[in-house]
């Protein structure tokens, strides 16, 4: 069967950067229309010019919206339905973390990181998944990450929406069986974006070059596995593997080692600098909404 995503309707949120940015890039000769979604507006509009002029008889239909925002969203997907009838592809992909003792951070920003991680890609799926179903075709991308299948200390929030996001698409999936609606997650390790920087990283180590992924690679991956109609992808050798081993370790063995790494955390991290706040949009200044 053809691939949902060639002469489809392909909606991509958090498009103005990163994996979202790469994987609109990736779909611009493939689709019908790309609607780009994130809250940079002047980025997606600079994406659409440049998919454009790849490609003139690309519909790029720029969306900007905070997807925080629940009325905003709910406008959003309502207007997108009611200008293309149906998304056949919906990527959920927007996205930020939040690294650091979880005492420390600021609680507004840890909503707020529940919002676009989780409320956000549940509402967006509960609204558009409908159509998709009723047409017998479709895929739903949730972009996760390694912290979906295991998880470390540091990363607790972040991993807990990850691993809402990673149940919620094993669920939805087995649900859809047999509907001609696939869905997917992409999983991957580390990837050079602006993640880190929105992130905010007080340890101040820095990712191994070698762990680190092109976001074009992890994009190529996450399409990849929409076309073969995947439950999962980890690109990448090394990430896979150490995503794979955090995964099916015992969970005992990881509380042992892990809490064993707790008091020198804790130590070290102590007088840190703490995470952006989220009344700059958790990054750089140019970002709207809250
Ligand atoms: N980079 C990594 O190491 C890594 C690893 C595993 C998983 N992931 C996941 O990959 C996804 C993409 O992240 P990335 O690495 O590409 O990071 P990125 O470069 O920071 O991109 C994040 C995207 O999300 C959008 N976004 C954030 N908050 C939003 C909001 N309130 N409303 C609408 N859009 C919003 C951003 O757009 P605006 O700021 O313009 O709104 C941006 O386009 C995320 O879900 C992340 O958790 C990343």
């Amino acid at each position: 069967m053809a691939s949902p995503i060639d002469d489809g309707v392909v909606l991509v949120t958090g498009a103005s950067s990163g994996i979202g940015a790469a994987i609109a890039r990736q779909l611009a000769p493939r689709a019908r229309v790309l609607v780009l979604v994130a809250r940079r507006v002047d980025r997606l509009r600079a994406l659409a010019a440049e998919l454009q002029a790849g490609r003139p008889s690309l519909q790029v239909d720029v969306r900007p919206c905070d997807l925080s925002d629940r009325t905003a969203l709910r406008a959003l997907a309502e207007a997108v339905l009611a200008d293309h009838d149906r998304v056949d592809v919906l990527i959920n992909n927007a996205g930020l973390g939040d690294i650091g003792l979880f005492e420390d951070a600021d609680p507004d920003r840890l909503a707020f990181m529940i919002d676009v991680n989780v409320v956000a890609p549940t509402l967006l799926t509960r609204l558009l998944l409908p159509a998709m179903r009723d047409a017998g075709r479709g895929a739903v991308l949730n972009v996760s990450s390694g912290f979906g299948l295991t998880w470390m200390p540091l990363f607790a929030a972040y991993a807990g929406t990850k691993h809402y996001l990673t149940a919620l698409t094993d669920a939805l999936r087995a649900e859809l069986a047999g509907t001609g609606v696939v869905v997917t997650q992409l999983c991957p390790g580390p990837v050079a974006t602006e993640f880190e920087a929105v992130a905010g990283n007080p340890t101040g180590q820095q990712v191994p070059a070698f762990l680190e992924l092109d976001p074009d690679r992890v994009a190529r991956a996450g399409i990849a596995a929409v076309d073969a109609g995947r439950a999962e992808v980890i690109p990448g050798l090394l990430p896979w593997l150490a995503i794979k081993a955090g995964q099916w370790s015992p969970r005992w063995l990881l509380r042992l080692l892990y809490g064993a790494m707790g008091p020198m955390l804790r130590r070290r991290l102590s007088g840190c600098a703490r995470r952006p706040p989220v009344a700059d949009g958790g990054g750089p200044e140019e970002r709207g909404g809250r």
